[in-house]
């Protein structure tokens, strides 16, 4: 099997506030990825300014790090088969009111800030976004039902 990538995904102040955790969680875990990281933290405003560097001049930018910081959020690392788009697509454009129903934005949000959760865009975002978030590294292991997610 070819082309396995871990991604970054982040479940962000507005989604652990109104309490969607564990819906956003198993609508990944059921998708068939497999989860390989996991970590509740208020992030630094440093952790938050590393994280959008990329956005640092945009209009929204102090008003995006201030909603990062602004309370707990849920890190998580997720593995599978282009798990980067996989999760993207489970994620849905970034705001909420244009992205489709039965996406993670498309079910739950209405705004373009506050669109619950982030998953990283690419494959080198991925990888700096893990190691922000996973100084650590993260877990290395396969679920027994993976024989029965890929042929
Ligand atoms: P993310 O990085 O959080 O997964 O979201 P994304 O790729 O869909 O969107 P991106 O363009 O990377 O923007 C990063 C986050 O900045 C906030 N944003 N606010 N007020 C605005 O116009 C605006 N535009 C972007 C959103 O929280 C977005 O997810
Ligand atoms: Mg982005």
């Amino acid at each position: 099997m070819s082309d396995i990538q871990t991604t970054f995904v982040m479940v962000k102040p507005d989604g652990v506030q109104r309490g969607l955790v564990g819906e956003i969680i198993q609508r990944f875990e059921r998708k068939g990825l497999r989860l390989v990281g996991l970590r509740g933290l208020i992030p630094s405003e440093q952790l938050a300014e590393t994280h959008y560097e990329v956005h640092k001049e945009r209009p929204f930018y102090s008003g995006l790090i201030s909603f990062i910081t602004s309370g707990p959020v849920v890190a998580m690392a997720w593995s599978g088969v282009d798990a980067i788009s996989v999760a993207r697509s489970i994620i849905g454009p970034t705001n909420g009111r244009e992205a489709a129903p039965g996406t993670i934005r498309g079910d739950y949000g209405m705004d373009i800030g506050f669109n619950l959760i982030h998953g990283s865009d690419g494959e080198d975002t991925a990888s700096s976004e893990l190691a922000l978030w996973f100084p650590e590294g993260t877990m290395e292991w396969k679920p027994d039902i993976e024989q029965w997610i890929y042929e």
